[in-house]
């Protein structure tokens, strides 16, 4: 962990730029990644260790995911720190990610400085205790005007929760007259999510070898490509990044639509009959 709690303001600003470095691919390159990072609590258990053991080594996995993505110009990066789902867990272990969350915004500061990321915090964020809150809004602010990379961390995140967010405030605004339900559409829909400017996944990866999406990006996701890997977060290093981003790079998306040579899509044409139709 860096000591960026013990560091002036002045020091923390300071930005050192490393030049970013595209792997060579031989296809397209993720603009925007989502990692559900899972197996902690496995990872630590299979050591004879606590779980929050676990955790605590699954900081070193996020920040060298972060550098990593960041030196190679991913332009987002989304990480399921904690869900909805998980205030469930024992109170201890609850208070130990809490205790872990600040002590990760403050610590990695100037992690995150040096490597102009800008950090964003999506979820019902107001769960979250003051402490914690107080320091992500920090961190928010300090790395606000960093160009690099965005690091998205999915705070007390749930896809339906934030679903049934965003469909309570269109229902207020309908009410009230500023929104007019004929004119709902997906973009509106889109519009009212926690953070509807950047654009959605396009890889998204989990870890630990399960293969479940477990309420994360549930409207976000739907055109992403999904790559497991079977290592715990707290061994998914470089190379098992590398192996998610090469395993993206070799595959065809084609969003519903009709592929041409090359991987180009196909002009769109509204719905209705074609003589020429080919399923895609
Ligand atoms: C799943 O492991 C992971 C989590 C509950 C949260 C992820 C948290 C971290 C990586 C550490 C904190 C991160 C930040 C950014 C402060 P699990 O406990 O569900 O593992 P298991 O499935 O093996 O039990």
């Amino acid at each position: 962990m860096n000591q960026g709690a013990k560091t002036s303001g002045r020091e923390q600003g300071r930005k050192r730029r490393s030049a970013i470095v595209r792997p060579e691919l031989e296809g397209a390159f993720p603009e925007h990644i989502a990692i559900i990072m899972d197996g902690n609590g496995r990872w630590a258990q299979e050591r004879g260790k606590r779980r929050i053991f676990g955790h605590r080594s699954g900081i070193d996995s996020v920040r060298e995911a972060t550098t990593n993505c960041a030196r190679m110009g991913v332009k987002s990066l989304t990480l399921y720190a904690f869900s909805v789902e998980n205030w469930k867990r024992p109170r201890p272990e609850v208070r130990y990610l809490m205790r872990l969350l600040r002590h990760f915004l403050v610590g990695e500061r100037r992690t995150l400085m040096e490597n102009d990321v800008r950090l964003r915090g999506i979820g019902r964020l107001d769960d979250l205790p003051e402490p914690a809150l107080d320091e992500l809004r920090s961190t928010e602010e300090l790395t606000r005007n960093n160009k690099g990379m965005l690091l998205r961390l999915a705070l007390s995140y749930g896809s339906r929760a934030e679903l049934a967010d965003a469909v309570r405030d269109i229902a207020t605004d309908a009410k009230s007259g500023r929104l007019d339900p004929a004119s709902i559409d997906e973009e509106t829909l889109r519009s009212y999510l926690y953070d509807p400017t950047t654009p959605d996944p396009d890889l998204l990866i989990r870890t630990a070898g399960e293969m479940r999406l477990s309420n994360f990006l549930l409207w976000q996701v739907s055109y992403s490509e999904l790559y497991v890997s079977d290592a715990c977060w707290p061994e998914f290093r470089e190379e098992e990044l590398m192996r998610a981003i090469r395993a993206y790079a070799s595959r065809v998306r084609k969003f519903g639509a009709l592929l041409e040579k090359g991987g180009a899509r196909t002009e769109a044409m509204g719905p209705g009959p074609r003589d020429d139709f080919t399923l895609g």
